[in-house]
C-alpha cells in the first residue's frame, strides 16, 4: 500500500505550500484540437459517446486516448480539474505523495462507484494516532460538476501505468473539442 498522511498538520502545511505551485502548471493553456484522431481512437477502443462523454461497455466514463496521446474533452478537462483539486495531496500525474495514495494505482482495482462514493463522502483512517484524511467534496461544485472528468483522467493514467494504453505523465499532446451537449451540461451544473 502507499505511504499515507503522517499527520493532519503536515497535510495542512503542505497543502498551503503546494497550492502556490498549481498555477505554474498552466494546465488551462490553449491546446491543439484534433477531433478525428480522438474519435477514431474511441471507436477502436469500443467506446460509445452518450450523455456528452465516452463510456465503456459497463456504462462507466472511459478515456479515449490516441496512440500519439491526444485525448477526449473529458480527459483533458479532468487533467485540469485534477491539478486544481487533487494534485496538492495526490501528487502530480496522479502518482501519489508522501501522505496520500497514488490514484493511478487505486484505479487499477477500484471501480467507478467506489471512487465516486469516496470523493463525495470523504474517508478517514486513524492508524495508531496517525490520521489519514481524505476530505469530502460532495458539496463542492468545482469538483462534483467535473468528477466524471477527473475519474476519466485518472483512469487514463491508471491504464498507462498498467501498460494498457492510456495517457503518460504530463500534458496531453492534443484534445478533442467540447461537444454542445457537454457544454450545456457543464453550464447547467456550474453556471
Ligand atoms: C487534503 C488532501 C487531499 C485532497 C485535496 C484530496 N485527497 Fe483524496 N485522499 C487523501 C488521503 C490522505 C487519502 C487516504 C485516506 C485513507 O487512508 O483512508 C485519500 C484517499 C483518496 C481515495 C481512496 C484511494 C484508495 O486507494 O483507497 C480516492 C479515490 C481519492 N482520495 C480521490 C481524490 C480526488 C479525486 C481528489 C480531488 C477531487 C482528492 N482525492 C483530493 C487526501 C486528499
Amino acid at each position: 500500500m502507499n505511504i499515507r498522511l503522517k499527520a493532519l498538520a503536515a497535510a495542512v502545511v503542505l497543502t498551503a505550500a503546494c497550492a502556490v505551485n498549481v498555477g505554474s502548471i498552466r494546465a488551462d493553456e490553449a491546446q491543439a484540437t484534433d477531433n478525428k484522431t480522438v474519435q477514431d481512437a474511441a471507436k477502436e477502443l469500443g467506446l460509445t459517446f452518450t450523455d456528452g462523454r465516452y463510456k465503456n461497455k459497463d456504462g462507466d466514463p472511459a478515456p479515449a486516448v490516441s496512440k500519439d496521446y491526444k485525448v477526449d474533452w473529458a480527459t483533458w478537462q479532468g487533467f485540469r480539474r485534477y491539478h486544481d483539486a487533487c494534485h496538492v495531496c495526490h501528487g502530480p500525474n496522479a502518482l501519489g505523495s508522501t501522505f496520500a495514495p497514488s490514484l493511478a494505482d487505486s484505479l487499477k482495482t477500484m471501480d467507478y462507484a467506489t471512487f465516486y462514493g469516496i470523493v463525495v463522502g470523504g474517508q478517514q483512517r486513524d492508524a495508531g494516532g496517525t490520521k489519514y484524511i481524505m476530505p469530502a467534496f460532495g458539496e463542492d461544485k468545482n469538483v462534483m460538476c467535473y468528477l466524471d472528468d477527473i475519474y476519466t483522467y485518472i483512469k487514463a493514467r491508471s491504464l498507462n501505468s498498467e501498460g494498457k494504453g492510456g495517457m503518460p505523465a504530463g500534458r496531453p499532446a492534443g484534445r478533442e473539442d467540447i461537444s454542445e451537449e457537454t457544454k450545456k451540461a457543464a453550464l447547467e451544473c456550474n453556471p
